[in-house]
């Protein structure tokens, strides 16, 4: 892949930047700016070497027209604050506005277009639609740095259509995360344990079925292991239940079984009536759930079990909360599991939007593990084992 080096001198020149800053918003609050931090490494780079950056980014799925909601100007604003500097926001992504920023920009300056996805183009699935937007991009710019690692797994007009138009390269926070997760894949340092919890089995399936021929141990917490109780045959009262998956998860579990990789799941649920701060919170065994309670979290035996694990374990991936961690009753779950990630010797690396934002959200710092990765759907299609498309362009 090639690098921000091979750009050669970059003073003067117009770079655009594919950056990820999906950030999670409360009205014009930010509440978790990781990813624009995230950003920084090469935005920082370029702009000392004198280049004049714009960069280009979504927020949410506005549906290809211009949403006030889903303005980046809250992201423009913490850029600056990063940046110790004013960063201009174009009121459009393509238009008359946008060409006046790029041009107002000076060398070192940093400049950003308003979010991408209003303009239809950047989702069509139509290439010549898609080509026209990316064509309008490429013509702001003299080179492309792809750094949105979040969105490499997206085919979109300013994440794969632009870098074959424009001479392009990997920047900073891709590198680090390819090579990071890529380790995962390839080289893991054993014994690997892969921690998967979060609501939706249906969205983990590919990434169990690639690690089973990886991992050593598959520890399974969150809303999708009630599936995976259901499967072995207990009753899960009103928890989450996938029941179209169950038969590829026991399909998983026979595969797990006969490949030698330990599964663990929680010997005890705290339950409780609903999905509620206020509602009382029991701890019963995972194989005796009462048909009226929904499973919120794992039981303290379990998280002991899992911190275990992590604990004698080299590699550490961690994808998806292990409750409810929002609701205090039902956190301790996962404040315990990113406790035994943050005290794990090994390499540590946290997947994945909700992950993230449950670590920190829970007081951890980002300096307690290994790597926090950026990609959510992104970094589970690269321990799925699939072709990125945002990846694959900058190969070329
Ligand atoms: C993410 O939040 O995972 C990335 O920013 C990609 O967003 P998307 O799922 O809306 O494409």
């Amino acid at each position: 892949m090639r690098t921000i080096d091979d750009l050669g001198d970059v003073r003067g020149r117009t770079v655009m930047v594919r950056s990820d800053l999906n950030v999670p918003l409360d009205r014009d609050t930010i509440t978790d700016d990781g990813r624009i931090r995230a950003s920084m490494p090469t935005l920082r780079r370029l702009s000392e070497a004198g280049a004049r950056v714009v960069v280009t980014a979504h927020l949410g799925r506005p549906k290809g027209q211009p949403e006030p909601r889903y303005s980046l100007a809250p992201a423009a604003a913490r850029l600056g604050e990063l940046l110790g500097t004013t960063v201009p926001l174009a009121d459009d992504v393509v238009g008359d506005d946008a060409r006046a920023v790029v041009e107002g920009l000076g060398d070192g300056d940093v400049g950003m277009l308003e979010n991408v996805r209003f303009e239809p183009g950047e989702t069509s699935k139509d290439d010549a639609e898609r080509g026209a937007l990316a064509d309008r991009l490429a013509a702001l710019a003299d080179a492309f740095v792809s750094d949105g690692f979040g969105v490499v797994h997206r085919k979109q007009a300013s994440v794969y259509d632009v870098a074959q138009r424009l001479p392009h390269a990997a920047g900073e926070l891709v590198l680090a995360e390819v090579k990071v997760l890529g380790t995962l894949i390839e080289d893991p340092k054993r014994p690997y344990t892969v921690v998967l919890g979060g609501s939706k089995v249906s969205d983990k399936l590919g990434v169990i079925d690639n690690l089973l021929g990886v991992a050593d141990t598959l520890v399974i917490g969150g809303g999708m292991v009630f599936t995976f109780l259901a499967a072995q045959g207990h009753p899960v009262g009103r928890s989450l239940l996938e029941a179209d998956q169950l038969d590829t998860v026991r399909a998983s579990l026979d595969r797990a079984a006969s490949s030698g990789v330990k599964v663990v799941l929680p010997t005890d649920i705290v339950v409780a009536g609903e999905v509620d701060a206020s509602a009382s919170a029991t701890v019963v065994p995972a194989d005796q759930m009462p048909d009226d309670q929904i499973g919120l979290d794992i039981g303290p035996d379990s998280a002991t079990v899992f911190a275990d694990e992590v604990a004698r374990s080299a590699t550490v991936f961690w994808n998806g909360p292990m409750g409810v961690f929002e609701i205090e009753k039902f956190a301790a779950g996962t404040r315990a599991l990113a406790r035994s990630l943050a005290a794990c010797d090994g390499l540590t690396v946290v997947g994945g939007g909700d992950s993230a934002a449950a670590v920190r959200t829970l007081g951890f710092d980002d300096a307690d593990f290994g790597h926090i990765s950026t990609g959510g759907g992104a970094s589970l299609e690269m321990l799925e084992g699939k072709t990125l498309p945002g990846l694959a362009v900058l190969e070329d």
